[in-house]
């Protein structure tokens, strides 16, 4: 049985930050942000968005465009390390605002970058066993990357969300079954506290623990595949790394190729990788979708046809734990991003001050103890806490 994406949406914030404008305010030369960390401008989420909302979002969005009734749903799983409960997870609030039904799996996981991608594997080992019985899953992959005000991290925030609705119609992408390549490690290179809203990172560790785990998981997929000696990624299309900042990606490309033996890593890089990096250029780090978010990059941006062809796809998540696994691109796949009209909405978010953007990021601190108030004035909003329960508004309450 072939199991897959059958359909993928994405939600972010209507506000950004310019990177270049960032770095001249930090005392920064903008070419590090730009070209050095290699982005140009993050999303902010606004005081009355958080993970769930914009989980909500993309999943009601997926569910319409691919006409899924909701009581098609038979395990909802939101990914993400950023959650609004200790104990509730997000999935649950998602349930209830895009009106999911009782018989379902709904949950959360969690291992930060790659909480996303666990999801998506054991759920699409639920519809193969057999145990879906002709249901779907709906895996978010949902978070706000917050490091905090002045830190090396800053640069390196974003926020959004990214739903795939997975089946045994996979129009928009077939995953291999069997050859994921998977390398974890007990690390600490990034974390969040207990007691904390900012990630705590040591910076250059993470980037080579990525690079260590780029190494392990695709030497196990090899394996696995019996790949021939030589330029084995050269049979992909493309490739899609998770993306914290584009240089991460352009680092973890080299790292590959050198595994393969290519003595110029760098030139498969525009051919295999750019096209995944240009709206992650535009959000930011978005955690668990991050990788997504690169996927959709790379089919809206291709400008040959994908159809039909392979692509590898890389997921790091800090701590750590990663995989390398493949798909084929479904015959839709690029015209469904396409339709989704993500640069045309990148072109519609308006840019926020510095001022600005530093005064929502305070506001942010006390947003977990905020009363009910305010006024809504889109699609989901966080309301504010009663009583210790978080309330919200969607639009089947408005
Ligand atoms: P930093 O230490 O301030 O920057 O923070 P740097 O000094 O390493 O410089 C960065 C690059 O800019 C260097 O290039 C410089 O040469 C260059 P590189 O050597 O890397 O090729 N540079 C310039 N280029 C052009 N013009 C200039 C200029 N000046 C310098 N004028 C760091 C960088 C990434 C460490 C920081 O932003 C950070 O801590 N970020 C957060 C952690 C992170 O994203 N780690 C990535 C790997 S871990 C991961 O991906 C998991 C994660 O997503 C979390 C999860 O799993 O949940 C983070």
């Amino acid at each position: 049985m072939e199991v897959g994406i059958e359909g993928l949406s994405i939600a972010f914030p209507e506000v950004y930050l310019d990177l270049a404008e960032l770095a001249v305010a930090r005392g920064v030369a903008p070419g590090k942000y730009l070209d050095g960390i290699g982005t140009r401008r993050m999303a902010v989420a606004l005081p009355e968005e958080d993970t769930v909302t914009f989980a909500a979002r993309a999943a009601r969005e997926v569910l319409e465009r691919t006409g899924t009734a909701p009581d098609q749903i038979g395990l909802l799983a939101v990914g993400t390390e950023t959650a609004v409960d200790h104990s509730k997870p997000v999935a649950s609030f998602v349930q209830g605002l895009v009106g999911i039904g009782p018989r379902c799996r709904v949950f959360e996981t969690k291992h930060a970058c790659y909480g996303g991608t666990a999801a998506l594997q054991l759920s699409l080992d639920w519809i193969r066993s057999g145990n879906a019985r002709g249901k779907k899953a709906l895996v978010v992959c949902a978070d706000i990357a917050r490091y905090g005000i002045g830190t090396p991290g800053e640069p390196t925030q974003g926020a959004g969300a990214v739903a795939l609705l997975l089946s045994d119609r996979p129009e928009l992408l077939a995953i291999e079954a069997g050859t994921a390549g998977i390398a974890a490690v007990d690390v600490h290179d990034f974390w969040r506290p207990l007691y904390s809203k900012d990630a705590m990172v040591d910076g250059h560790y993470s980037v080579q623990c990525y690079l260590d785990a780029v190494s392990g998981a695709y030497q196990h997929h090899k394996e696995l595949v019996n790949a021939p000696p030589g330029l084995y990624s050269d049979h992909f299309a493309a490739l899609a790394y998770h993306v914290p900042y584009g240089k991460m990606a352009k680092k973890a490309h080299r790292q590959l190729r050198s595994l393969d033996g290519d003595v110029d890593p760098d030139a498969s890089f525009e051919r295999l990788v750019a096209a995944g990096l240009m709206m992650p250029a535009e959000i930011g780090n978005i955690y668990t979708g991050s990788l997504y978010l690169a996927l959709a990059s790379l089919l809206e941006n291709t400008k040959a046809p994908l159809a039909g062809r392979p692509i590898g796809l890389f997921s790091y998540g800090s701590g750590s734990c990663a995989e390398f696994y493949t798909g084929v691109v479904g015959p839709k796949a690029q015209q469904w991003v396409r339709d989704l009209g993500l640069p045309a909405r990148l072109a519609a978010r308006r840019s926020l001050s510095i001022a600005e953007y530093e005064e929502i990021m305070r506001a942010r601190e006390d947003l977990d103890r905020r009363p009910v108030g305010g006024a809504p004035g889109r699609d989901f909003s966080f309301l504010g806490v009663d009583g210790h329960r978080r309330t919200y508004r969607g639009p089947a309450q408005a």
